[in-house]
């Protein structure tokens, strides 16, 4: 029980690593704020967590929407009694619309960094003040390791957001580290989860990508969220400000 007496809130809890965390995390002993904009998906994720007998609660929203994460956060603190933990997971990876600064529009530059960049704005606006009434507290941003690397296929918003998070984690990191808040980063390299779906369906692109990766696999949900339980766990308590690649390599060779 990693997580005993501590409420957690997970953006994107729907599907993918957010959802793998949210499972996690509860079955850890966390209570969690399963935040999520499609409303099939993250109520499914309730379920999974009451089925094998955690506490969760749905709260549909669109992070890119600061009223919808306020209110989440006010309905969490209102049910389970406090916040420790705010894990900003949602973000999205569109390579269609997403490309060169040459190629990409204003408006799918700007909606691409309101979700992955605003996102974590809101979530920790409205979020840090409760966790410092609860006298400490854990943020875990995600990156990527296209901000660190930069991308051939190129995907300037995306990356663009996530470097921006990188620079926001430090700064968070320092400023409420008098508050015993502590902010991470997670670089997540190659994972399949349904973000990735679409560009993977290709026969053999898989085992072409699996190839280039040391490890010689993708990354699954659960190595993320195993990465994400222990920055919000407290056996990373002299942890903040870090960075965890949690890439199978491929960043380092
Ligand atoms: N999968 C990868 O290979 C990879 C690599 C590096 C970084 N990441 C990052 O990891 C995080 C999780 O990615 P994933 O692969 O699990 O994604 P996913 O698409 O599989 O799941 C993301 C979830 O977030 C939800 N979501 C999307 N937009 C939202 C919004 N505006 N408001 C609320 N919820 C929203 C989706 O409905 C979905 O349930 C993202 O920040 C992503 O950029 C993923």
């Amino acid at each position: 029980m990693r997580l005993k007496n501590k409420v957690a809130i997970i953006t994107g809890a729907g599907l993918g690593m957010g959802r793998e965390a949210a499972v996690l995390f509860a079955s850890e002993g966390a209570k969690v704020i399963v935040f999520e904009l499609n409303p099939q998906s993250g109520n499914e994720t309730v379920s999974l967590i009451e089925k094998a007998g955690g506490q969760a609660l749905f709260a549909q929203g669109d992070v890119s929407k600061e009223a919808d994460v306020k209110r989440a956060i006010d309905a969490g603190v209102a049910k389970f009694g406090g916040l420790h933990i705010l894990y900003a997971n949602a973000g999205v990876l569109w390579k269609d619309r997403d490309k060169s600064v040459i190629e990409t529009t204003e408006a799918n530059w700007d909606i691409v960094q309101a979700i992955n960049l605003k996102g974590p704005f809101f979530l920790t606006k409205h979020g840090i003040p409760q966790l410092q009434k609860s006298g400490s507290g854990s943020i875990i941003l995600v990156g990527s390791i296209s901000a660190l690397l930069g991308f051939t296929l190129a995907q300037d918003s995306y990356t663009c957001a996530k470097g921006a998070l990188i620079a926001l984690n430090k700064s968070l990191a320092i400023q409420f580290a008098k508050d015993k808040i502590r902010s991470n980063i997670i670089h997540p390299g190659m994972i399949d989860t349904p973000l990735q779906e679409p560009y993977l369906k290709e026969p053999g692109k898989r085992e072409a990508i699996a190839s280039c990766i040391p490890l010689g696999r993708l990354g699954s949900p659960r190595d993320i969220a195993n990465a994400a339980l222990f920055l919000a766990s407290d056996e990373s308590a002299f942890m903040t400000g870090g960075e965890m690649v949690v890439d199978g390599g491929y960043y380092v060779q």
